[in-house]
């Protein structure tokens, strides 16, 4: 019975905490935060009470992300610059999230020391390159979202310190890709590999890690279609080797098509040569005939394949020379009779 009402009771607090609007949980004092100051929890109080969003991360963390919008605010209330002081009280924030056209340098002015964040979105809001001074001492920050915004390429340096940042968000404002890119290497230097840049849809400036990571993943890739090349041409070979006795059908034909027919076919006749049948082989070119059943050496079409690459005569004249194997099982044909079937 105990354990059947604890279970309920856990469980109307789940519910509570993920069903409860901002303000109820403010009223509820649930989930209870960890280790804030009075001042902190006055400050979430209020930004609740103005209607912004605070959720924690966590059932119990401490850690926390707030949301301001315009929208979600009540007609008679608006959130001001006064408002936007109580922002450098949240402490436990890990993401803040300016989503109010009139949110500007100001407001930002207000995240000072605030060294726990480290999502901070700002993107179309008013926020100039005096911004920066303060975000670039929120020294967790791993994402910056300054998309829509005033920032220019004299204030990116600001942002040196962010060792943690990872992604930054540059599209529409008049930061320049070439600043970006300087940016980029730079902080690479100072030992963070790890950013990115965003300047717009498919313009990504990759981290030097992903960058790098790509590059490992594709000489991987690489190496292993080597590998599946070589295993299927030791395949190819193998199964060369063992045809003992071949034809011309099923064995010669599929090679003469694949390598000699573009020249010695229906449309082409280089030296007046057509090999796309086996009536055309045996008249072979001029009434030469270009094999000789029984005498490799004295057929012209395994004696061309076999000439050096430096003789103007070997057969294909350009390309890779026919391999041995190949050689080796058209050579065998004629030995044994050269057979159509
Ligand atoms: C890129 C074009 C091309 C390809 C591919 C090609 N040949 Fe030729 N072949 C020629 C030309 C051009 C000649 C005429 C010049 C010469 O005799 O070298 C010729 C001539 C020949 C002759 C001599 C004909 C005669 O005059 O007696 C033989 C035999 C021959 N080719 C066999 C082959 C075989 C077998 C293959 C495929 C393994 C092949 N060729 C692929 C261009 C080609």
């Amino acid at each position: 019975m105990k354990s059947i009402q604890q279970t309920f009771l856990s469980l109307t607090t789940l519910v509570l905490f993920s069903c409860a609007t901002p303000d109820e949980n403010a009223q509820a004092g649930a989930p209870a935060p960890v280790a804030q100051n009075s001042k902190e929890q006055a400050a979430v109080t209020r930004i609740k009470t103005l209607g912004g969003r605070v959720l924690y991360i966590a059932k119990d963390a401490k850690e926390y992300s707030v949301t301001i919008t315009k929208d979600s605010f009540g007609k008679t209330k608006g959130f001001t610059v006064a408002d936007a002081k109580v922002l450098g009280e949240l402490g436990n924030a890990v993401e803040i999230s300016l989503q109010h056209p009139d949110a500007d340098d100001a407001w930002v002015a207000s995240l000072k020391g605030l060294n726990g964040l480290k999502k901070l979105h700002l993107e179309k809001t008013k926020i100039t390159d005096q911004a920066l001074d303060t975000i670039g001492g929120l020294s967790s920050l791993e994402y910056l979202n300054l998309y829509g915004t005033g920032v220019t390429d004299a204030g990116l340096g600001k942002l040196k310190n962010l060792k943690k940042l990872k992604s930054l968000y540059l599209w529409q404002t008049k930061v320049t890709e070439a600043k970006a890119k300087a940016f980029q290497e730079a902080m690479a230097k100072a030992g963070n590999k790890d950013l990115s840049i965003n300047l717009g849809v498919g313009k990504d400036l990759r981290s030097v890690n992903t960058l790098a990571r790509l590059a490992k993943a594709r000489a991987a890739s690489e190496t292993s279609a080597r590998a599946a090349a070589a295993k299927a041409a030791k395949a190819e070979v193998e199964r060369i080797a063992a045809i003992k006795m071949p034809t011309f059908d099923k064995d010669i034909m599929p090679i003469i098509q694949k390598r000699c027919t573009e020249c010695h076919g229906k449309d082409k006749q280089k030296g007046k040569l057509r090999l796309d049948s086996f009536v055309e082989l045996m008249k072979g070119a001029d009434g030469e005939p270009i094999f000789v059943a029984g005498k490799p050496g004295e057929s012209a079409i395994h004696t061309r394949i076999m000439l050096p690459d430096s003789d103007d005569d070997r057969m294909p004249p350009k390309g890779n020379r026919i391999s041995q194997p190949v050689a080796d099982l058209i050579k065998r044909w004629i030995e044994q009779g050269a057979k159509q079937k």
